[in-house]
Formats: structure tokens, C-alpha cells, sequence
């Protein structure tokens, strides 16, 4: 991704609390209830691509997965969510990294979240450079949970253009070694009264 955008990203941040953006809940409840089903174990590796600050993270810890990554290309989100959860943090590996060119450890995890980030690749270089990272990093029998607008979503998000996508048309970015497990649209409520469509999809490494 272009240099403006790690500008942009590290903006947000800089200038907004973390309960003063669009995408903001305080828990990320939907995410949790599918890592927990498709990674029952705490021992399970599991990366959140694009996390900002929200507070997946602090949930995990608090369920006892030991085995957490956060990746984000803004390094004052990383920092926010590394001081908020104080001790804890040392049990998280936290990476500054623009995803589509993060070098990331082969065949090492079970489960690959994104929540409103794969949406913001406008090319199909930048896709097809996100999902290598995802096929060359995951674990055979792995599960990839992605969250991007829905097909009534908004078209723009944190004043970027975005892709919208229906479970169809975002799988087919994957293409075969992921098999779609399960989808569905959630309404999401954001902090400004409005809401916006989001599509959830499930597929499992193959
Ligand atoms: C809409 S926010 C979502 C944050 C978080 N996933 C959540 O649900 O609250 C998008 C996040 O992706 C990060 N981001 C955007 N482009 C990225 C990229 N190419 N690589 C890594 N992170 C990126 C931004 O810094 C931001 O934290």
C-alpha cells in the first residue's frame, strides 16, 4: 500500500479517540464467537490483520489464548493497544506492517482474522499480495475469518474508496485452497447513530 496511507492510518489514530471511528465497538463480538468455535483450544496461533485498537486482542487474552499477533500499519494504533493492555502485552508478537508486504512466518496459523481491511485494496495486486501472505502463513486445516463492507455497504470508509463484496466475490479472491465454510451480513452500529452493512465470511485452508 502507498505511503499516504500509513500517513492517513497513523493520522486517525493521532487525532481520534479510539471510540471516535466509524468501525468502533467495544467488543468485537461476532469475530470472538467464531474464532472461539473454530479454535476452541487457547493454544491456538491466531493474527489479527489490520487491528488498530480495537479490543479483540484484550478479549482474547482475557479467554486465555497465549498465542496472539496483531498487525497493523500504524504504529500509533499498535501502541495504544499494546499500553492498554498493560503485562498482558508480553504474550502478544505486534507487528507494524502494511499487510500486502509483511514478511510473515511460514505455515504458523490457525486462524487469520480481518475486520475491514482486505476491503481497502483497490487493485488486484495489492489482493493478490494479501492473499499469498495469508496462503503462505496459514496452517493446512487453518481458518480464515474475514469482515469487509457488504454489498449494500458504504462505499467509501475512513475517506477511502473500498470494495464491496457478497461471500461469492470475496471467496473468489482466495480461489480454491480456501473453501468457503460459512457467511453472513451483520448490521454494523457505528458510533455516530448510522449503520453500515458488513459481510462476514469463513473459510477454512485446504
Ligand atoms: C477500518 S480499521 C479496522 C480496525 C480493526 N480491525 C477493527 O475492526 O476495529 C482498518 C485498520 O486497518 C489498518 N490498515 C489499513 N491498511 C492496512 C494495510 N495495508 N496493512 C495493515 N494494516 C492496514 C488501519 O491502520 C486500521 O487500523
Amino acid at each position: 500500500m502507498i505511503e499516504n496511507a500509513k500517513t492517513h492510518w497513523d493520522t486517525v489514530y493521532r487525532t481520534k479517540a479510539p471510540d471516535a471511528v466509524s468501525w468502533y465497538r467495544p467488543h468485537l463480538e461476532t469475530s470472538i464467537d467464531l474464532i472461539q468455535r473454530v479454535a476452541p483450544d487457547s493454544s491456538a496461533s491466531i493474527i489479527d490483520i489490520g487491528g488498530g485498537e480495537s479490543t479483540l486482542v484484550d478479549d482474547l487474552l482475557a479467554k486465555g489464548y497465549r498465542d496472539v499477533s496483531v498487525l497493523d500499519i500504524s504504529p500509533t494504533a499498535i501502541e495504544v493497544a499494546r499500553k492498554r493492555i498493560g503485562d498482558l502485552a508480553r504474550h502478544v508478537t505486534w507487528m507494524v506492517a502494511d499487510a500486502t508486504q509483511a514478511a510473515l512466518p511460514s505455515q504458523r496459523y490457525d486462524v487469520w482474522h480481518d475486520r475491514v481491511v482486505f476491503h481497502f485494496l483497490t487493485t488486484q495486486e495489492e489482493r493478490t499480495a494479501y492473499v499469498q501472505r495469508v496462503a503462505g502463513s496459514m496452517k493446512l486445516g487453518g481458518h480464515v475469518i474475514m469482515a469487509t463492507f457488504g454489498p449494500e455497504g458504504p462505499t467509501k470508509c475512513s475517506g477511502f474508496d473500498v470494495v464491496r463484496y457478497d461471500a461469492q466475490s470475496l471467496h473468489a479472491e482466495f480461489g480454491r485452497h480456501f473453501q468457503l465454510m460459512e457467511s453472513a451480513t451483520e448490521l454494523h452500529q457505528t458510533p455516530f447513530g448510522t449503520t453500515q452493512q458488513f459481510l462476514y465470511c469463513l473459510c477454512r485452508v485446504e
